[in-house]
């Protein structure tokens, strides 16, 4: 699995592809995470998110882990474009389900369009070692798509994932081939939904959610 292929052209494609919506679901609990100084974003791709994280939160030590180079560039090139501090970030070019965080440490997890790439049998141990790597009180930021819940919003989210599955297999080769919802994993390991919206007529979704001791 790689996104390299498709890195160069990520952006512009969400732009024709969903507007501002995407953006809109990376951000929009961003505000309630304001306290957070040690953060985890996985699958960050281009940086859009991490540029508002940065700016939001100007003296967290990021880290960032991606399995593409060319978006783990895209992401410091977009930075520096944009003069921001890159010192207290840390980007690490590793596969999420081989690279071993340190345990309780970090007090924000961010996994936005990311979880979708796995099948059940990758999520369920990757949110367990996320888990592990989550101070006991962490927060967890997370957008994605999801099934929308009945009627024609039902059938035609239903459509659209299963065109973007078949589109991501034969592009980035991504293991998965239909969405699993974190869920039920994310409550295993203590976390609440806190809050999230719904948008696009269900088909996107943004959630903050939050450990409880
Ligand atoms: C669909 S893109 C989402 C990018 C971005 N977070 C966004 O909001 O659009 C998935 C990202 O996760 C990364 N990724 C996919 N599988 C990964 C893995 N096993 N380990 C680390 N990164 C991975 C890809 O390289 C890519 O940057």
């Amino acid at each position: 699995m790689s996104f390299d292929v498709l890195a160069p052209h990520y952006r512009w494609m969400e732009f024709v592809l969903a507007g501002k919506k995407l953006q809109h679901g990376r951000t929009a609990f961003l505000g309630r995470v304001a306290e957070a100084k040690k953060v985890l974003i996985l699958g960050e791709g281009n940086g859009r998110f991490l540029q508002e994280c940065r700016r939001k939160l100007p003296d967290a030590k990021i880290t960032v882990v991606d399995a593409s180079a060319r978006m783990l560039s895209l992401a410091h090139r977009r930075l520096i474009g944009q003069r921001i501090n890159c010192e207290r970030i840390e980007f690490i070019h590793a596969d999420a389900l081989t690279w071993m965080p340190p345990e309780g440490d970090y007090d924000l997890i961010v996994t936005h369009f990311f979880l979708d790439c796995f099948r059940g049998d990758q999520l369920e141990p990757l949110i367990a070692k996320l888990a592990h790597a989550a101070a006991p009180r962490a927060d967890w930021l997370l957008a994605d798509f999801q099934t929308a819940e009945s009627g024609l919003c039902r059938h035609r989210s239903r459509l659209i994932l299963w065109g973007m599955y078949r589109f991501f297999r034969v592009v980035t080769r991504l293991p998965a081939s239909e969405l699993i919802s974190p869920d039920g994993f994310l409550q295993q390991h203590g976390f609440r939904l806190r809050e999230c919206e719904a948008y696009d007529w269900g088909l996107l979704r943004s959630d903050w959610w939050q450990r409880e001791n």
